[in-house]
């Protein structure tokens, strides 16, 4: 099919926007994209929709999500909102814990029909690729059945998933105390027997003092990387316990949320290409004050993603297009570092160099908005400005 008349932001050096554009595409791909007048003769006898002006962007990326889960945490919002601090909650056994009771007893077709609705707003926000943790089971089956779910999400909608393995993610009652044994009795077990089923395509964890430290999580990362799955890490969020930088050191993907990230963890994650993932929405509801270095970040080269971080505790949104508004107006990102944060930058981050761009060869996801500018994406708060998805060269309906 061809699209016409489009204001295209390619993302190809930062927003590469051409003006009157068409974009042909061919099966699952993009053929072609450039100026109405220089389109090629062999594509205009294309099926043609005519954008009518509006602004086509590459299908936006979410890459750190917890999408699957039971049960939600209005309460602790309100217990917040009377004193309690997320880690105080944590330490009393609620927060990620009775997500994981909630989860626990609930079935793998219920959580898939839990995940379902939540993945819609992601779409409806202009997702085509979504990333989706477990880490709310905590036993070898329950991590099992998250990642199972998280797989067959693709299987119920347009939209692509990419699993990852979070069983490092909390130390569950059955080892407080132990998290050395939890690792060694649950998270590498779960990993190894999710990699063998093909259930996962990268490891995470948390690195924080209520959840693991850089030395208990270094067996699990080692063998992470002995399966040739590449690893990321929920790093100095909360604190700065080193976690970028070991990430770093175990070529990581991306490390994720970063407001206490040291100069020491800049320069590790800049030499090892490890994409810095923001997640405003995380900042916003814990009502953090410390910011992550952006200025730093950018000064040092890190390319910058965004993400929802979709999770019932700290971050329970999903819209993709509000993480942009609020990477902006908290943590003064631009516009243009918004959107190359859910496009290229979250390509990046999820090791994916078939999207993220409008290029031929890539893959035809595109998002077509009621906008004519791409800063309008990041400027609205909460109203979803999508027009249409194509997704694999197919309109939605
Ligand atoms: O990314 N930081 C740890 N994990 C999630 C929170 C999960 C939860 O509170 O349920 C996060 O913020
Ligand atoms: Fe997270």
């Amino acid at each position: 099919m061809l699209l016409t008349h489009a204001t295209l932001a390619t993302m190809n050096d930062g927003y590469g926007l051409i003006p009157d554009a068409a974009l042909a595409l061919e099966g699952d791909r993009i053929a072609w994209a450039g100026p109405m007048s220089a389109l090629p003769a062999a594509f205009r006898a294309l099926p043609a929709q005519d954008c009518d002006g509006r602004l086509v962007t590459p299908g936006l990326i979410d890459c750190h999500t917890h999408a699957v889960f039971a049960g939600h945490r209005a309460v602790e919002f309100e217990l917040r909102l009377k004193g309690a601090s997320y880690e105080d909650i944590a330490r009393a056994g609620g927060g990620i814990l009775s997500t994981v009771t909630a989860t626990r007893a609930t079935s793998e077709d219920d959580l898939l029909a839990l995940a379902l609705p939540r993945i819609d707003q992601l779409i409806a926000s202009g997702a085509t690729t979504v990333e989706v943790k477990s880490g709310y089971g905590l036993t070898v089956e329950d991590e099992l059945k998250m990642l199972r779910v998280a797989r067959r999400i693709g299987q119920h909608r347009p939209v692509a998933v990419r699993v990852t393995h979070l069983a490092a993610h909390a130390v569950p009652p059955e080892f407080k105390g132990d998290a050395k044994g939890y690792i060694e009795n649950i998270a590498l077990p779960s990993l190894r027997a999710a990699h063998a089923e093909g259930l996962i395509d990268a490891v995470d964890a948390f690195c924080e003092t209520i959840a693991f430290s850089v030395e208990e999580l270094r067996p699990l990362f080692t063998e992470a990387r002995a399966l040739g799955l590449p690893v990321k890490l929920h790093a100095e969020q909360l604190s700065d316990l080193g976690g970028a930088a070991f990430a770093a050191g175990h070529g990581a993907l991306s490390a994720d949320h970063l407001e206490y990230l040291s100069s020491e963890g800049i320069t590790a994650m800049a030499a090892a290409g490890s994409v810095a993932v923001i997640l405003p929405g995380a900042f916003y509801t814990l009502r953090e004050s410390q910011l992550p270095p952006i200025a730093a970040l950018r000064a040092a080269g890190v390319p910058m993603a965004v993400a929802t971080d979709l999770n019932p505790g700290s971050s329970p949104m999903a819209s993709l297009t509000l993480a942009m508004n609020m990477a902006c107006t908290l943590f003064r990102l631009t516009p243009e570092e918004a959107l190359l944060g859910t496009t290229a930058h979250a390509a990046r981050a999820l090791g994916l160099g078939d999207r993220g761009r409008i290029a031929p060869g890539l893959r035809a996801d595109l998002a077509l908005w009621e906008a004519d500018h791409p800063a309008e994406l990041s400027y609205r708060i909460g109203a979803t400005a999508l027009h249409q998805r194509i997704y694999g060269g197919r309109l939605d309906a």
